[in-house]
């Protein structure tokens, strides 16, 4: 068969032309054909709904198993109840909110809908594209059009009218080139004929957004992990291997660099990598693909089945990728990648374990930071960090230098830190400020240095774990307490202060009660010696590893 190629790219001010197009494409549909259309999630290969004998055409030029429904699509949600019944006002809502646009709502099929495009079900997905090639030619055709993405059955989505040619040159009757798709991943996918809606498929519309609007969503479980032996998913297709390129895929979650340093560190003759962008010069010598920024997901989503599909040219035996985390497009993006991989994923975070230790002074952080050393773990003074930082970091000095005027640094270029305290002391909003600066700054230098940490176990030490948001890069906080008395004995004692003084330190910091509350745990030193305490505190991180250990092997069960 001599497939067709319509190009509707390009099409600026060529009104009459462009209206010939479409009418051929439209007539490709209304004549039972198979023609491939652009949508902004992937290309679709579409036939007329309605049409049982062009329906059951798809599934063969796709190979796609029998079982697996059609989704159709609409250009109004005015088409709604022609072809679906019981449609619940949530259904309209939904559509005010984010039609035209990448979200397929699954509502009860009215008669009109063969069964062949729903695979048997009673139920029909309905997805309404925002592309205005596609729109145009359903009005025109005046059907809706059963579309599964455009790939071959079991290989990656097609973004781009030339991934289309690649599976179906030959085997369809059109296809419309429409652009590179501008989301990348397909369409999310909820079920509204239970309570709660239940999403069956993360795509390009963030689960987040449907959650402002619903409330309430369940997520289904083989969004997230591979079924196990007779489960059915609620949506068949999820059940397959998908996506897939030629090479078999590993893919690796956790912080970008980590994930990066996996990869390096299982490098070999004949393997590709999928990176983020910051991290390509790694990966010399190899083929590799990159998935846009760390930061940007929309890139991502984009690039993210351009990259699956580039391998299938080269000489790339085992792919090797970086996943972004769940959030927004995230969510959606991994999804594609762990699916492509069959669900071998390698989670670098899963032995790692970092801890927040908090508390006031005198309490012990400085032993408990050294029985974390004791167990090969690697401590981090959060406040020596600051002050390494405030040497070596001239975007932090220059922040501070901006919001402060710079006298705060001595000619000689070191922090005046009784000039910088004297401007914050007594002055919340200013302090606010100063700790607004150090904090952005810290955090991710933190974060490199946990990252570039090759054993397992990290302790981060803050008085103000909290305030600062450092309690968010740790699985677990720790109160360091002590009572008040032995700590201002340990305070004059290490300090060289009288009592008056140690006291009024003491003092003018928050209380073990404080820290008590917001910790998830509390380690209290009653020791008399620092040494003894340090050996209490080995034994008390020991357990707590194991504790929390337990608890990530039951989290990912
Ligand atoms: O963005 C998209 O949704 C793209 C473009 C072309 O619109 N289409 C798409 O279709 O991704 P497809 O067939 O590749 O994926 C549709 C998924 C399949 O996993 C299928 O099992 C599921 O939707 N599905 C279809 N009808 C269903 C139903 N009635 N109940 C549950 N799941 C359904
Ligand atoms: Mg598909």
């Amino acid at each position: 068969m001599e497939t067709k190629f319509i190009d509707l790219t390009n099409i600026k001010g060529q009104q009459r032309i462009v209206e010939e197009k479409i009418q051929t494409a439209a007539d490709i549909i209304r004549s039972g054909g198979l023609l491939a259309v652009p949508t902004e999630t992937v290309y679709g290969l579409g036939a007329n709904a309605l049409d049982e004998a062009a329906v059951r055409r798809i599934f063969e030029a796709k190979g796609r198993p029998q079982d697996n429904p059609l989704i159709i699509h609409v250009p109004s949600a005015q088409w709604l109840p022609r072809f679906c019944v019981d449609v619940p006002p949530l259904a309209y809502t939904l559509a005010r909110n984010f039609w035209p646009g990448p979200l397929t709502m699954i509502l009860k099929r009215s008669p009109a809908i063969p069964a062949a495009v729903t695979a048997g079900l009673d139920t029909v997905g309905v997805r309404c594209p925002a592309h205005t090639v596609t729109q145009a030619i359903i009005r025109y055709a005046g059907v809706p059009i059963a579309a599964p993405s455009a790939n071959l059955s079991g290989r990656p989505s097609c973004t781009s009218a030339a991934d289309v040619a690649a599976d179906m040159d030959g085997r369809i009757e059109g296809i419309v080139d429409g652009g590179p798709c501008t989301v990348g991943v397909e369409s999310t996918i909820v079920d509204l004929t239970v309570s709660p809606p239940r999403m069956l498929r993360p795509g390009g519309l963030p689960l987040e957004d449907l959650q402002r609007v619903l409330g309430e969503i369940d997520v289904d479980k083989a969004v997230s992990a591979p079924l196990g032996e007779g489960e059915a998913p609620k949506a068949p297709g999820m059940k397959y291997r998908h996506y897939a390129p030629k090479a078999a895929v590993t893919v690796f979650t956790g912080n970008p660099r980590r994930t990066a340093q996996a990869v390096v560190q299982r490098l070999k003759p004949g393997v590709g990598v999928i990176c983020f962008d910051e991290f390509e010069s790694l990966f010399q010598g190899y083929e590799t693909h990159l998935l846009g920024p760390v930061d940007d997901k929309e890139i991502q989503a984009q690039r993210v089945f351009d990259a699956l599909r580039a391998f299938d040219t080269g000489n790339v035996t085992e792919i090797l990728a970086q996943c972004p985390d769940n959030r927004g497009l995230g969510l959606a993006i991994g999804n594609r990648l762990k699916k492509a991989a069959g669900f071998n994923v390698v989670d670098v975070e899963e032995e790692r374990i970092i801890l927040g230790l908090t508390g006031g002074t005198g309490a012990g952080k400085t032993s408990a930071l050294k029985a974390v050393e004791d167990l090969g773990g690697l401590a981090l003074d959060c406040d020596a960090v600051y002050y390494e930082l405030l040497n070596t970091d001239p975007g932090l000095r220059d922040a501070i230098a901006g919001a402060f005027g710079s006298q705060v640094f001595n000619p000689n270029g070191a922090l005046n830190r009784k000039a910088l305290g004297e401007l914050v002391f007594g002055d919340n909003d200013r302090l606010d400020q100063l700790n607004d600066i150090v904090f952005r700054f810290l955090r991710p230098e933190l974060e490199r240095r946990i990252a570039a940490f090759q054993g397992k176990l990290c302790a981060l030490d803050a008085i103000n774990l909290f305030e600062s948001g450092i309690d968010r890069l740790c699985d677990c906080t720790v109160a360091v307490t002590s009572p008040i008395e032995m700590r201002v004995r340990r305070i004059m004692e290490r300090d060289g202060i009288d009592e008056k003084y140690a006291r009024l330190r003491v003092s003018a910091q928050q209380q073990d009660d404080y820290f008590r509350e917001k910790c998830d745990r509390e380690l209290s030193n009653t020791a008399e010696t620092p040494k003894a305490f340090r050996e209490a505190a080995k034994e008390f991180f020991k357990r707590l590893i194991e504790q929390i250990k337990e608890d990530k092997a039951n989290g990912r069960k």
